[in-house]
C-alpha cells in the first residue's frame, strides 16, 4: 500500500460537498458567501471533536468547569473588554473591480516576509505603493486608502425600527467566562486556579473571509479561561501549551505539519501581554489554528471598574485580595475540522483482484469518525438480518446501514468518510456460524468474529 497524494483544498472541498459533510450556505438561492452548513456527516464529525475537547479539558480535570452563556449581551461588556474601540482591522477597496480586501493580508501576500500587524493606515498605504502591489481579483492597482472598519457584528433589539437598542453578536466566548466569574466561583466552590470553558458560536464581520471553512462570518470557538495568580502565568503559560500539543495529537491533527509561533509585541490583541499561535501547514500556507494568550487582569479588572461589582478574589489560605490573572488557551472548531480533514486526507494505491487501484480513505481517530462502522448486508435478503446486528449496537455507537452497490463500492464509499470498520452480514452468518466479517478501514484486513463479541469489540478498538 502506497500513499500517493495530500489533499489539496479542491479534494477536501470536493469530498465535503459529495458525501455530506459541508455544503455551501443558502445554495438553492445562489449562496451566501463564506457560509458553510453542516451536512449529514459534517454535523456527527463536528459534535464528536466538541465531545471530545469537552472530556479532555472539562470533564476529565477537577478544576475547570463548563458554561453555555447567551450569545446577545450588554453593550457595556463590549465596551468594557476594548472590543468596540479596538477589534478592528483595516480594509481597502479596488476601484475598478470593487473587490475588498485586508490591507495586511493583501500586503502579507504580495510581500514575502513582512508581518504588517500593528501598522497605521497611513503606513499600510505607504507600502502598497511601494511595493507596487495589485489587485489580486483584477490585476490592476488602484486602490481606495485603509481605513478602519470594527469586526463586531451589529444587531438590534427590538420590534420596530425606531427607539431599538443597537447590540453586538459576541465575538468571542471569552467575555462571558468574566462577567460570570463572580456566579461561577460562588456556585462551584472552586479555589483559584481554576478555568471555565465554553464551546459556541462566535460572529466576526470579516473583512476577507475565505479558503472554505478557515475564515467565515460565524464559527464555532471552545475556549477556556484559567484564573491564576499573577506570579504563576508563565509556568501556567508552558502547561497550557503542553497540554494544547497533546489535544492536537489527541484528536488526529498530524504534528509534523503543526509548529508554535510567538506574536510580536506589534501583532498582540489589546488585551494581551504574550500569545503564541499553534499554526498548521495548510495547501494555503501556515495559517492559525489555535491560540494561548496571557490575557493579565485585563478583563475581570475592566469589568470590576465599569460594571461596579467587584470580581477580586480572597485566597482563603493566605487572605490576600486581588484581581485574578487570566491565562486562555482557544479553539477554532470549525478550524479543527479542517485541519482533522486535510491531517486524515490519503490516496493510496492497493492491490487487487483486478490489479492496481487508487483508494481514498480518511484515516480520522477511531472515536471521531462519523459513524464508529457500518452494517453491510452482503445480499438484499440478508437485510433482515443485518438489521438485528444494527439493533444490537445502536445504543452504544452510530452505526450506519448500508445496502447499495457490490460490496467492494460499499467498502470504497465507507473509507471515503473514514468508518473505522464495515460489518458483513454473509449467508453463513445466518446458516453456519452466528459470525461476521469485520473489515479495518486502515489495513483492509478481515476478520471473522461472533455477533455476541460485537460490542466488546467496537470498545475495545475504538479507544485512541
Ligand atoms: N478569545 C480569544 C479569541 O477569540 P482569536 O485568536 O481571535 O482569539 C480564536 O480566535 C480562534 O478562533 C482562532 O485561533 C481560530 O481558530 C478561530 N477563528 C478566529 N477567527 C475565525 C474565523 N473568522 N473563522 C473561523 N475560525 C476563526
Amino acid at each position: 500500500m502506497t500513499k500517493t497524494t495530500d489533499a489539496t483544498m479542491e479534494k477536501i472541498v470536493s469530498l465535503c460537498k459529495q458525501r455530506g459533510f459541508i455544503f455551501p450556505g443558502s445554495e438553492i438561492y445562489g449562496g451566501l458567501a463564506n457560509t458553510w452548513d453542516y451536512g449529514p456527516l459534517g454535523v456527527e464529525l463536528k459534535n464528536n471533536i466538541q465531545q471530545e475537547w469537552w472530556k479532555f479539558f472539562v470533564q476529565q480535570r477537577q478544576n475547570i468547569v463548563g458554561l453555555d452563556a447567551a450569545i446577545l449581551m450588554n453593550p457595556k461588556v463590549w465596551e468594557a473588554s476594548g472590543h468596540v474601540a479596538e477589534f478592528n482591522d483595516a480594509q481597502v477597496d479596488c476601484k475598478e473591480c470593487k473587490a475588498r480586501h485586508r490591507a495586511d493580508h493583501l500586503i502579507e501576500d504580495a510581500v514575502e516576509g513582512i508581518k504588517v500587524e500593528g501598522l497605521s493606515t497611513a503606513d499600510l498605504d505607504k507600502l502598497i505603493q511601494e511595493n507596487n502591489i495589485k489587485c489580486p481579483n483584477c490585476g490592476k492597482q488602484n486602490f481606495t486608502n485603509a481605513r478602519v472598519f470594527n469586526l463586531l457584528f451589529r444587531t438590534q433589539i427590538g420590534a420596530v425600527e425606531e427607539g431599538t437598542d443597537e447590540i453586538y453578536l459576541r465575538g468571542e466566548l471569552a467575555q462571558s467566562m468574566f462577567t460570570n466569574f463572580k456566579n461561577v466561583l460562588n456556585t462551584s466552590r472552586k479555589k483559584i486556579p481554576f478555568g471555565i470553558a465554553q464551546v459556541g458560536k462566535c460572529f466576526r464581520n470579516e473583512i476577507t473571509p475565505g479558503n472554505f471553512i478557515f475564515r467565515t462570518l460565524e464559527f464555532d470557538l471552545m475556549e477556556f479561561e484559567y484564573f491564576i495568580h499573577e506570579k504563576e502565568w508563565e509556568e501556567t503559560f508552558e502547561f497550557w501549551l503542553e497540554e494544547m500539543k497533546k489535544w492536537v495529537e489527541h484528536v488526529g491533527i498530524d504534528p509534523e505539519r503543526t509548529r508554535v509561533r510567538e506574536h510580536t509585541q506589534d501583532e498582540l490583541s489589546h488585551y494581551s501581554k504574550k500569545t503564541v499561535d499553534i499554526e498548521f501547514n495548510t495547501p494555503f500556507g501556515w495559517k492559525e489554528l489555535y491560540g494561548l494568550a496571557y490575557r493579565t487582569n485585563f478583563d475581570l479588572k475592566n469589568h470590576t471598574e465599569k460594571s461596579g461589582t467587584d470580581l477580586s478574589y480572597m485566597d482563603p489560605y493566605t487572605n490576600e485580595k486581588y484581581i485574578p490573572h487570566a491565562v486562555e488557551p482557544t479553539f477554532g472548531l470549525s478550524r479543527s475540522v479542517l485541519m482533522v480533514l486535510l491531517s486524515a486526507y490519503t490516496e493510496e494505491t492497493v492491490k487487487t483482484d483486478k490489479g492496481e487501484e487508487t483508494r481514498t480513505v480518511l484515516k480520522l481517530k477511531k472515536n471521531i469518525a462519523p459513524f464508529s462502522a457500518a452494517v453491510l448486508p452482503l445480499v438484499n435478503k440478508l437485510t433482515d438480518e443485518a438489521n438485528k446486528v444494527w439493533e444490537s449496537l445502536k445504543d452504544d455507537f452510530n452505526i450506519d446501514f448500508d445496502t447499495t452497490g457490490s460490496i467492494g463500492k460499499r467498502y470504497r464509499r465507507q473509507d471515503e468518510i473514514g468508518t473505522p470498520y464495515c460489518i458483513t452480514i454473509d449467508f453463513d452468518t445466518v446458516e453456519k456460524d452466528k459470525s461476521v466479517t469485520i473489515r479495518d478501514r486502515d489495513t483492509m484486513e478481515q476478520e471473522r468474529i461472533k455477533i455476541e463479541n460485537l460490542a466488546q469489540y467496537l470498545k475495545d478498538h475504538l479507544k485512541i
